[in-house]
């Protein structure tokens, strides 16, 4: 799908040449902004009452005689920020979709401010939520909307902004669209493989550097912990590395670390039948990264970002880690392992380990983590953990701006209590109250050498139900974290030449297994 934009000549909307024209009205009277067929017809709506100019209000008129257009909608908006843009398009977008249109023309009428980059980032994103087929294991299902071409209506003066706007929501968009991609496909597809094979695909057509360590190569590191919760699975364990040096080599990464379990029984405490299919969305934390590095890569963004992977399946079996097992992380701290079901932790803490090599700026890890979070925080925003009040405040902002929200929970010692062992340095799980926050505990633990932040999507990154399916968060989240990290510390500096694919493909290591 292009995007672009668009300055209308003198004939205004009307002369718009497109399959279908989208008026995102805003205020409560008929913009005035509007003449012409479009603004009679607009009037006369409002006047017949079958327009109010309030929320939830869409218009469908066909074949309007002056306008060149011939699918017409109006849908009215509440301003012109980015979560009213979004509400709109994809209102709008639903309604032109079922039909023929493959040029889609999108503008704003009545606005008192003009639009911003984010807004038509939001645009962007929401275009491409609201036209998502997933068809990788279901053949059948209806194909794709032929939408091909969206134009962003203007004025000459809002351009430079919006047209930077809607090229960084493409390159998020697509993050998100992989991420999707991935966490949809049931677990007999995506296996720890397949997410290392993604990688190196990856890695290839966006110039980064993959490297993906096998079993043995991580016995031989020490990932005792890691190793523990793949030791039940006939799957072999991956830990996927990646490597986006967009910035100077010596410049400090940032590192992005994701929970990917390709699905999680529970082990030998094993989860109760009902919704464990669910579990195959466990390995969103992964796909979460996979996505930003796409995102960030695609972008040719001048910054260095690291994306670590490590992915098993969490399996019971004659093999597998029992309740009451110690094993030792690659930290060289031990762990008793009081429930099987505890283990994205156990994965996590072991790649938060290997961050400390790359003496990253900042690390992040992404996790569906706990059900306690859920609980706690529902389906809208994702748990945030830190213990680096600037690195909080960054990713708070980041998820505002990027509609997809998160929020801060606490760290205090005194929760670290929960996890004392009589056995080992520590336990793996404390008792169900406060669930999300001793999980956090539990990670906080390896990264006393870190800048770092844990951001727990049990809640957000997929959809129960009728329309179950994984959402592609938190990547515009993060994604927008890097960028504007990437542009902060681009600011006064020369531009250096970003890697493309070409030379990519040269630089592409990958380790086989
Ligand atoms: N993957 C789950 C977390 C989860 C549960 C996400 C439900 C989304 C919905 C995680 O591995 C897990 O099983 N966590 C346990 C931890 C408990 C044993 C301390 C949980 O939340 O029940
Ligand atoms: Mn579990
Ligand atoms: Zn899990």
């Amino acid at each position: 799908m292009d995007f672009n934009t668009l300055v209308p000549g003198k004939a205004g909307l009307a002369g718009i040449d497109a399959d279908a024209l989208l008026v995102v009205v805003l205020g409560a009277k008929v913009p005035s902004s509007i003449e012409g067929p479009i603004g009679s017809a607009l009037a006369e709506a409002v006047a017949g009452g079958d327009f109010a100019l309030k929320a939830g209000q869409l218009l469908y008129a066909h074949r309007v005689a002056g306008v060149k257009a011939r699918r017409l909608a109006f849908v009215w908006a509440a301003d012109v920020g980015a979560k009213a843009m979004r509400r709109a398009v994809t209102a709008g977008v639903a309604l032109v979709k079922s039909g023929g249109a493959s040029h889609l023309a999108v503008a704003v009428a009545g606005a008192p401010s003009p639009m911003d980059a984010a807004a038509a980032e939001a645009l962007v994103l929401a275009t491409h939520d609201a036209t998502y087929v997933y068809r990788a294991t279901k053949p059948s299902a209806p194909s794709a909307p032929k939408l091909e071409r969206v134009t962003l209506v203007c004025a000459a003066a809002e351009q430079p902004d919006l047209a930077g706007g809607l090229l960084r929501g493409e390159s998020i968009a697509a993050g998100v669209a992989l991420a999707r991609e991935c966490a949809n496909r049931p677990a007999n597809h995506c296996t720890p493989t397949y997410l290392a094979e993604q990688a190196e695909k990856l890695g290839k057509s966006h110039g980064f550097k993959v490297e993906v360590l096998d079993r043995k190569d991580c016995e031989r590191l020490g990932m005792g912990s890691f190793l523990s919760v793949a030791q039940g699975s006939d799957q072999p364990p991956k830990f996927i590395v990646m490597r986006w040096m967009g910035a100077g080599k010596d410049v400090a990464p940032l590192v992005l670390v994701g929970k990917g379990i390709t699905f999680d029984t529970g082990g030998i405490s094993i989860k109760p039948a009902a919704e464990m299919d669910e579990m195959k969305f466990d390995m969103g934390g992964a796909a979460s990264v996979l996505g930003t590095l796409r995102a960030v890569a695609g972008a040719k963004a001048r910054v260095n970002l690291i994306g670590l992977i490590p992915a098993c399946e969490n399996m019971p079996s004659g093999r597998a880690v029992k309740p009451g097992d110690v094993v030792k992380s690659l930290s060289g701290q031990t762990i008793e392992i009081l429930n099987t079901d505890a283990e994205g932790r156990l994965i996590l803490c072991d790649a938060l380990t290997y961050a400390e090599r790359f003496k990253p700026a900042a690390v992040v890890d992404i996790a569906t983590l706990t059900g306690a979070c859920v609980i706690a925080l529902g389906h809208h925003r994702s748990g945030l953990f830190s213990t680096d009040e600037a690195l909080a405040g960054e990713l708070l902002a980041a998820g505002d701006t990027a509609l997809d929200p998160a929020w801060r929970m606490p760290l205090d010692e005194e929760y670290d209590e929960a996890l004392k062992s009589n056995f080992a340095d520590m336990a793996n799980v404390g008792p169900r109250a406060g669930g999300a926050i001793t999980a956090a505990m539990f990670l906080k633990r390896f990264t006393a050498k870190l800048r770092w932040a844990h951001l727990d999507i049990a809640g957000t990154a997929w959809r129960s139900g009728a329309n179950k399916g994984a959402t592609g968060r938190p990547v515009p989240l993060l994604a927008r974290w890097v960028l504007a990290r990437a542009a902060e510390a681009g600011r006064g500096e020369k531009p250096p030449k970003p890697a493309g694919p070409r030379q990519a493909s040269r630089a592409t290591r990958t380790k086989k297994s």
